[in-house]
């Protein structure tokens, strides 16, 4: 298995060839490449190899018509279609390609491949007098035209006997052309990146604790958006919601302790870490072991100070390892982040403001400022997800600049 397809969601989408058993082993290879592989299978189709097949080996329902029966469910085409990361169409018939190019929508296939906003390919399978009528090959280019892409029929024997191209390309061929198309997006592949998110618990007794307003989205989104790249990505995470993609790891913690004693043990095999946990500053100085009893009167809880994680882990960060901070302020923003770049040796902090509209804790939303040890770089008001992103690419430039300096 290699990084390149590993949680990629994939809809195969099969149509009437004879080259249909073919998607049987596409479906196996993608699946043994750590794909997520949905099919979508014209009526037709069936004719050709069995739903049963397909849905065993890609371990997922295959689905056929728009209504799934008389209860009046049915197969949301506009789900499937944002769900996929790519769309392969394998084989495609004339008749599909010929549907593709108008437009038509008369069965499951057509809509989700007009709903789709992800890349799709297609794959023509057919006899070759069929592949070379002037109508297949124009239709093959406005297809191309409208940015789907090309995976070309291969030369040799076909299945009426005839000698020539239009056999479907090879499922180990197909499989080679996806990954080279992800593979450049991956710049940060086999990087090592360790990530804090959430909030902290600091226990007061064994039922009540301090805790604070993260819910991890941001340190979720970014963790994700390092994966999406190709990262090897560790999340140690207190205790939130979110959910992390297939192929992140998460170490759960709950206290300040805990957390910092996960992220020095791992520390110093990462090239990037970041620090997004809102960690505790303070936590109880004596945990009773039994629930505090109410009492008359008031009480006050002693509070020490815990390890401050990203500063400690300033001090011993070497030349080749990168390290992010991120700081949410209600006052003196600027003045705060960088502050605090200096003391805890980050490369770049990410500076949100409580004042700003949309921005800090529970938000889908965030507003960001980065500061470099050289300039300030705002960013307007964008989802979590594509601030995540813009960070991650951000920090991907400084890598590459920092490569660039070492070569010159
Ligand atoms: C045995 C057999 C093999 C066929 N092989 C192909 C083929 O390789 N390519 C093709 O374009 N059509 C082929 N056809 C014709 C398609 O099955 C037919 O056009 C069908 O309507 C396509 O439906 P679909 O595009 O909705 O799947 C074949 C038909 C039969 C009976």
């Amino acid at each position: 298995m290699s990084v390149v397809l590993k949680g990629k969601k994939i809809i195969i989408g099969v149509t009437a060839s004879i080259a249909a058993y073919k998607a049987a082993l596409l479906v196996r290879l993608l699946k043994k490449e750590g794909a997520e592989v949905k099919v979508i299978m014209t009526e037709a189709a069936q004719e050709f190899i069995t739903p049963l097949t397909l849905a065993t080996l890609s371990e997922n329902p295959v689905v056929s018509a728009f209504v799934k029966g008389p209860t009046g469910e049915w197969n949301n085409h506009v789900d499937l279609g944002l769900w996929a990361d790519v769309m392969i169409i394998a084989p495609a018939t004339a008749n599909t390609m010929a549907k593709m190019v108008t437009g038509v929508c008369d069965n499951l296939l057509q809509a989700v491949y007009l709903s789709a906003r992800c890349p799709v390919f297609f794959c023509p399978a057919m006899d070759l007098d069929m592949f070379v009528h002037p109508s297949t090959q124009h239709n093959i280019s406005v297809l191309q035209s409208y940015g789907n892409k090309l995976i070309d029929a291969e030369e040799g024997t076909l299945a009426s006997g005839l000698e020539g191209k239009g056999r479907m390309a090879e499922p180990e061929h197909i499989v080679q052309e996806l990954k080279d198309f992800f593979a450049p997006a991956l710049s940060l592949l086999g990087k090592k990146v360790l990530l804090t998110a959430g909030p902290t618990r600091e226990y007061i007794d064994p039922v009540r604790y301090i805790t604070n307003g993260s819910t991890g989205k941001m340190g979720y989104a970014l963790a994700n958006a390092f994966a999406a790249k190709g990262a090897e990505v560790t999340i140690v995470s207190g205790p939130t919601q979110q959910v992390a993609s297939q192929n992140v790891r998460v170490i759960p913690v709950q206290t300040a302790e805990e957390m910092y004693a996960s992220v020095e043990e791992h520390f110093d095999g990462t090239d990037i870490a970041v620090f997004t946990a809102a960690v505790a500053d303070y936590t109880p100085a004596e945990v009773s072991n039994t629930k505090i009893k109410k009492q008359e009167g008031d009480m006050a809880i002693a509070m020490k100070r815990t390890k401050d994680i990203a500063k400690e882990m300033g001090l011993k960060k070497q030349p080749q390892q990168f390290t992010v901070g991120f700081a949410l302020e209600t006052d003196q923003e600027e003045q705060n982040a960088q502050g605090k770049l200096t003391r805890k040796n980050f490369d770049f902090i990410v500076l949100n403001s409580l004042r700003d509209k949309g921005a800090g804790f529970g938000h889908d939303t965030n507003q960001i400022t980065i500061f470099d040890h050289q300039q300030k770089y705002p960013f307007p008001l964008k989802s979590k997800k594509e601030v995540a992103e813009d960070i991650v690419s951000f920090l991907d430039e400084k890598i590459k600049a920092r490569a660039a300096d070492i070569n010159a």
